[in-house]
């Protein structure tokens, strides 16, 4: 029998959804037992999201620091074949409950020299998230063996408006006839998603060993290249208005209202002038910039890609 572990936590119950249908191959399989781990923190994140709460998350998203986990089902001492590790992107760092969990005990006990896959389910910046994921799978020895991007349908553009209006209101949308299309991954690409699940069935039954051949071949991530040098420009932004933030009163304060304001306005002036701006600078540039954009984009569809 091989055992898999999906770890995963959802707000909107989109997360949720997408692995449901990623795992339903598994789940169905006689020689496969899938043990489920719905992580929560202790004091529950809102959804939708009150305007000061969901930026007051931002500097602590940022920095990686975990907030007190409920306890899990698992201890770390089992023994699974495959962990898939599902999570969302809350400013351009894994979700806090993913970032609770990965610095727990049990997942540095528990991921030591595991195969782990990935599924990102997220508007469609999670480059830089996944360097964060990357660099805790490595420091406790687990090995990247896959790694899957779902976002949102509407692209990034439109995306910038979709989603937060989504998450502060639990509304998806369209609204302004329109103009403002949907938010959250397609309901199509939701259900695609289980050939990830028969191609992990596969191998597994087929006792082929786990490496990162995995989810080669299946338009796994799509790396949008023009975004690249906007998530690194945006992290170091936030990296620094983090510390500020911090610095200054702990998450939860009132005091730190009139700054999470400023920080606000600074991020929707932000997004409506350096992005659109930056997305131009580069087009221009393109053709003396293609090569190493090219190498960048391989980088971060490793391991799984888009196809060959
Ligand atoms: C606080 C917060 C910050 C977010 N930041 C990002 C981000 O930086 N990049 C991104 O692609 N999506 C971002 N999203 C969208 C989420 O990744 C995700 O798509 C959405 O919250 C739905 O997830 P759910 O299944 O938990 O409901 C953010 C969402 C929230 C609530």
């Amino acid at each position: 029998m091989k055992k898999i572990l999906v770890v995963h936590y959802s707000q909107s119950g989109q997360l949720n959804d997408v692995t449901k249908h990623f795992t339903q191959p598994l789940a169905d399989h006689p020689a496969i037992e899938v043990t489920f781990e719905a992580i929560a923190p202790v004091k529950p994140y809102p959804f939708p999201w009150p305007f000061f709460t969901f930026f007051d998350t931002f500097p602590e998203s940022v920095y990686l620091d975990p907030p007190e986990m409920q306890p899990c089902g698992i201890s770390g001492d089992e023994n699974f074949d495959l962990v898939i590790l599902a999570y969302q992107v809350w400013f351009l760092s894994p979700s806090l409950p993913i970032t609770g969990f990965l610095k727990s005990d049990t997942a540095k006990k528990l991921l030591n020299g595991k195969p782990v896959v990935t599924l990102i389910v997220c508007r469609n910046m999670w480059l830089m998230a996944q360097e964060e994921v990357k660099n805790i799978l490595d420091e406790y020895g687990a090995k990247l063996v896959g790694n899957v991007a779902l976002t949102d349908e509407c692209g990034s553009a439109m995306s910038f408006f979709s989603t937060p209006l989504w998450v502060l209101t639990g509304n998806k949308g369209p609204r302004l006839g329109g103009l403002i299309p949907k938010a959250g991954v397609a309901p199509e690409a939701i259900k695609a998603s289980k050939r990830f699940g028969e191609r992990i069935c596969q191998r597994l039954t087929d006792n082929v060993v786990i490496d990162e051949t995995l989810l080669r071949n299946l338009e796994a991530v799509d790396v949008n290249e023009r975004l690249i040098a906007s998530e690194k420009t945006a992290r170091r932004g936030f990296k620094i208005w983090g510390r500020l933030i911090r610095s200054m009163s702990p998450s939860g304060d009132p005091k730190r209202k009139p700054i999470l304001l400023i920080y606000a306005l600074f991020l929707i002036f932000f997004i409506c002038t350096f992005i659109p701006l930056s997305v131009l600078i580069k087009a221009a540039v393109a053709p003396f910039t293609k090569v190493r954009v090219k190498k960048q984009k391989y980088y971060f569809e490793q391991p799984s890609g888009f196809r060959d």
